[in-house]
């Protein structure tokens, strides 16, 4: 029996696998809209079988995006617009989910393709727990005040609400990789002299916050999921030890699953990339704060997959690249490990 095939379920929730679709932002809409592009892109990965689709970071607030051309969920025509995508996803049997974010200090980049600096665009006012710059390409964001931290609040909260509106089943928090709450947690990029900054119990203040905030929203049978950079890969700064800690907070709040990445705070870390990289760091969430994890990050290949779920070091693996590569992998690895996935009619004269 396939460890990676064998469902979980999580609250109401039942997943078909243990395959899910990480979160990777397209910069493809325009207004916050999702397009054909996006619906193309996602139909895609639900036909391959995947057991859940967490949709690309998608902001909060208009300034909350990293770039113009993300996903947004603060108005009434957006909420509508996300709802074929959901629907696509259930009418494959894949559990819809949606990352929400806010990009703080990273907000206002180009897209990636383009090189992904700031553009100091005139309009767009930055925000972060102190005024220090991601980078030298980037604005200086403006200390966020307390209105400027109710407002965020409230905007996660309403964002969760369209979420539920729109028919995702999972709402994952964004944490991770230098963006807005990942900030308040780093001492690195956030300086604050208030109860948000300083001391480890402040720095996760904020994110907590929000995390409560969005807990009390999003209905009890519903899970709740944070992605978090368990390390910054830097001195002196956020690290697996500090993770931890707060992942027992989330865990008392009621958050459900860690999806454990990491960096993305700062540029100019070397990271020890190799297969797996941080598979560590979900085992060690998992077993020291006893609570679900999934892994993320160059996880390729069927049988590496088997063995994360198989020995216990994470509960569910997150595809990204490999899956914008072959979509239908989540087929590949059903006939590898001899499970029994739909493969839709229309394709079988070409089983795999
Ligand atoms: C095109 C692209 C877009 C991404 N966008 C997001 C995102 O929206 N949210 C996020 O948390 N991570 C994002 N990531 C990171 C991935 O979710 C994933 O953590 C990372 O690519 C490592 O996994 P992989 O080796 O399977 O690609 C993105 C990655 C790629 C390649």
């Amino acid at each position: 029996m396939s460890h990676l095939f064998t469902p979980l379920t999580l609250r109401g929730v039942t997943f078909s696998n243990r395959i899910f679709m990480a979160p990777m932002c397209q910069y493809s809409a325009k207004d916050g809209l999702p397009n054909d592009w996006h619906r193309t892109h996602y139909a895609t990965r639900a036909i391959g079988g995947v057991g859940s689709i967490i949709l690309e970071a998608t902001a909060v607030t208009p300034e909350g995006r990293i770039t113009a051309h993300d996903l947004g969920l603060w108005n009434d025509q957006q909420t509508e617009a996300m709802k074929p995508l959901v629907d696509n996803m259930v009418a494959n049997g894949v559990v819809p989910g949606i990352q929400l974010a806010h990009a703080g200090r990273k907000g206002d980049s180009d897209v990636p393709w383009r090189g992904g600096k700031g553009m100091f665009s005139s309009d767009w006012k930055l925000l972060a727990p102190s005024a220090i710059a991601f980078d030298e390409n980037h604005e200086t964001p403006v200390e966020m005040s307390s209105d400027d931290m109710d407002a965020v609040e409230q905007a996660f909260v309403d964002a969760a609400k369209r979420s539920l509106q729109a028919g995702f089943k999972v709402v994952e928090l964004h944490m991770a990789h230098g963006y807005l709450l990942h900030q308040f947690l780093s001492p690195l990029s956030n300086q604050r002299s208030d109860e948000y900054g300083g001391s480890l119990e402040n720095r996760m203040r904020y994110p907590l916050r929000i995390t409560k905030a969005v807990r009390e929203v999003w209905p009890d049978d519903l899970p709740l999921f944070v992605r978090l950079s368990a390390t910054d890969w830097a001195e002196d700064a956020w690290d697996l030890e500090q993770s931890i800690v707060l992942c027992r907070e989330l865990k008392a709040m009621g958050v459900d699953l860690i999806d454990v990445s990491s960096g993305g705070l700062v540029g100019n870390v070397k990271i020890p990339l190799h297969p797996g990289y941080q598979v560590p760091f979900a085992d060690e969430i998992k077993r020291q704060v006893e609570m679900p994890t999934g892994s993320v990050g160059l996880i390729t290949e069927v049988i590496q997959a088997e063995q994360i779920v198989a020995t216990g070091q994470a509960d569910s693996i997150f595809l990204a690249r490999e899956l914008l590569r072959n979509p239908y992998w989540p087929q590949l690895a059903a006939k590898q490990l001899g499970a029994d996935i739909s493969w839709p009619p229309q394709y079988e004269r070409a089983p795999f």
